[in-house]
């Protein structure tokens, strides 16, 4: 099956892995989905959010007949993978906290997870801890209103630094802490978005890794066959979205089309 590469975020996190896949695939044509009328999913109920991701992924699916889905939401894969590669026929490739390659880079062994709430509490989440980070100490933060943030500043408010250090402060205790966290996991996808303000405001220099160039080379692996002619590169809302068309803009999209859900 030939098509575009199809991005489903709650918001506009997604759009950081847009920034990879296009760095990965400058040919390849891309369009972009967010459920901006339920975000933010990180404090949405399970059952309720699995219907929901299942039904605008679909919905998507069918506007712009993907050759592959990435689900460019940690949130949304640590709980949905599973239902929606049973829903859809094309690859589906999800977003999850790069723990692996956080626990590689470490030298003190202390890494902190920065996620919304949801992830965090996931056993998925738990696993890839239990998995690849064992011998090392987790300091887990939930930051569910740097998503909040992330939103704003792609509708061209920048954030305060007082709301963000209100945010991070668990982060800067644990870079004192005894041994000091070095590493920082950017378990959501609209915190690399920030990622200039993060490394700003950090007393100490840290290693901020996210998922990015990961889901990139699994892309490449599940599908090679994206549409490199035709480059619309669609996007689409679940909601009117006027200040989202300057920051789909900026990363190559056509200001957004309206989603239409089945009932
Ligand atoms: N960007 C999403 C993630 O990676 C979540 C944001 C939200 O809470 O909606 O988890």
């Amino acid at each position: 099956m030939t098509g575009p590469i199809l991005i489903f975020d709650s918001g506009v996190g997604g759009l950081s892995v847009a920034h990879a896949l296009r760095y990965a695939y400058p040919a390849a044509a891309f369009c972009y989905a967010c459920d901006n009328a339920w975000l933010p999913y990180g404090v949405r109920q399970d059952t309720e959010l699995t219907a929901r991701i299942v039904a605008v992924c679909l919905a998507a699916v069918r506007a712009c007949q993907p050759s592959v889905l990435v689900v460019a939401c940690n949130t949304a894969s640590t709980l949905a993978l599973e239902q929606l590669r049973a829903a859809l026929t094309i690859p589906v490739v999800g977003t999850v906290p790069a723990i692996k390659p956080a626990a590689h880079l470490s030298t003190s062994r202390h890494i902190a997870l920065l996620a919304t709430s949801a992830t965090l509490r996931r056993p998925y989440t738990q696993t890839l801890i239990d998995s690849f980070a064992s011998d090392c100490c987790i300091t887990r933060v939930a930051a569910d209103g740097l998503v909040v943030e992330a939103e704003r500043w792609l509708g061209g408010y920048p954030p305060s630094q007082m709301r963000l250090n209100a945010i991070l402060t668990p982060l800067w205790q644990a870079a004192r802490d005894t041994p000091p966290m070095d590493t920082v996991v950017l378990g959501c996808t609209h915190f690399p978005l920030m990622l200039p303000w993060l490394e700003a405001l950090s007393p100490v220099a840290l290693n901020w890794v996210d998922s990015g160039a990961a889901i990139a080379r699994r892309v490449g692996q599940v599908s090679e066959t994206f549409n490199l002619g035709h480059h619309d590169n669609r996007s689409f809302t679940t909601a009117t979205a006027e200040s989202l068309c300057a920051g789909l803009a900026d990363y190559g999209f056509a200001p957004p089309e309206l989603l239409h859900l089945k009932n």
